[in-house]
């Protein structure tokens, strides 16, 4: 950990991110995600392997049984390396979503990313991949809202931090029919609505950077998405509250569509989660001091744009950020394939 070189990892993990985008924008469209997916799970994990660390996958593509790649637990990084060189290497946690978005990237419909997090060892909170309500704003509303506050009161509160009426606000939300009520009582409340198909994590991060017109995220989404939402919050200032969902009514959703509660309470006790209720905060789920977070947009987004391919290279757009030099670099990097005499346009 003491060894952890934030800036230089940084760069290593802008070239991850880098890498799962372009791989799954080129089956931008085909309307196969988990095509989509796959190949972005497969160019992540490669170039991760070169990055010098010994990560561990703690938010990943699944269970070891469930996911051949980037599967939680799996030792990552460090491969060109011997033994003795990688013992000097530094102790990370990894979390990642290498197509948060696999319908949006299989439509070619906006906002699809790849993304990553890392942090010291127990940096970031071992989620269980299940549903999460998720409340999330910018650093001018930070310790304004509160998660289990009626939505109308949260919407004033987030007015008051930004000097605005309610209805001078957009809200994004997942469309989906468990959001029937909160979508009345945005309504309601009289604020904007933008309802989207899916990504409410790269729906989170536009919430925390002032001019997306975006002032927060409600609702529930994935847990894991939850707990990279917070390490984005760490580098921005932003906040976000959160809760796991469980119980089938709460997701409109028939039981039998759902794992039996039971075994989702056994599969929490074994996670060392002991109050299923708990609210958790932005340090809660990314408690790390020394967090990292690489985002590149897929296919164009409210804060990113998307993989641009041409004859002698490609281009993208990528968010880097990290806590302890507090930087947040927006990078355009120019993929050169051409001969030298390539055009690189501004
Ligand atoms: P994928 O990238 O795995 O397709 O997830 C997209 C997503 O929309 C997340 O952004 C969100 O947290 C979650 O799915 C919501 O789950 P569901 O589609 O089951 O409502």
């Amino acid at each position: 950990m003491q060894n952890m070189k934030t800036d230089e990892l940084a760069l290593d993990f802008l070239r991850v991110a880098e890498a799962a985008a372009i791989e799954s924008a080129r089956t931008m469209g085909q309307g196969d995600r988990k095509h989509s997916d796959h190949v972005a799970v497969e160019a992540m994990r490669e170039v991760m392997d070169t990055v010098p660390m010994r990560g561990r996958i703690v938010i990943g593509e699944g269970e070891r049984d469930e996911a051949p790649m980037l599967y939680i637990g799996e030792e990552i990084g460090g491969k060109e390396y011997s033994d003795e060189v990688r013992e000097s290497f530094p102790e990370i946690d990894i979390a990642v979503d290498p197509l948060e978005g696999t319908n949006l990237c299989a439509l070619g419909a906006n906002n699809a990313i790849a993304v990553l997090a890392a942090a010291e060892r127990g940096g970031l909170l071992n989620a269980p991949d299940i549903y999460m309500d998720k409340i999330v704003v910018g650093p001018s509303c930070k310790g304004s809202v509160d998660i289990e506050a009626p939505v109308e009161e949260n919407l004033k509160a987030i007015a008051k931090s930004l000097s605005r009426d309610v209805d001078d606000l957009t809200v994004i939300v997942l469309d989906r029919p468990r959001h029937k009520k909160l979508v009345d009582e945005v309504r309601g409340a009289g604020a904007r609505i933008r309802l989207i198909g899916d990504g409410d994590l790269s729906a989170g991060i536009s919430a925390a950077v002032a001019g997306t017109n975006i002032h927060a995220l409600m609702g529930i989404g994935g847990a894991p998405e939850g707990v990279l939402t917070a390490a984005a919050m760490k580098c921005l200032n932003g906040e976000i509250q959160a809760r796991l969902i469980y119980d089938p009514e709460r997701l409109s959703v028939d039981a039998s569509k759902v794992p039996p509660m039971e075994e989702v309470m056994e599969r929490l006790k074994s996670m060392g989660i002991d109050d299923p209720d708990k609210v958790y905060n932005t340090n809660d789920l990314a408690p790390g001091r020394r967090i990292i977070f690489a985002a590149t947009g897929v296919t164009d987004g409210s804060l990113l744009k998307g993989v641009r391919f041409f004859g002698e290279g490609k281009r993208t757009n990528s968010v880097v950020m990290t806590t302890d030099t507090r930087n947040i670099r927006f990078v355009d990097t120019v993929h050169v394939e051409g001969g030298p005499d390539a055009v690189i346009r501004f």
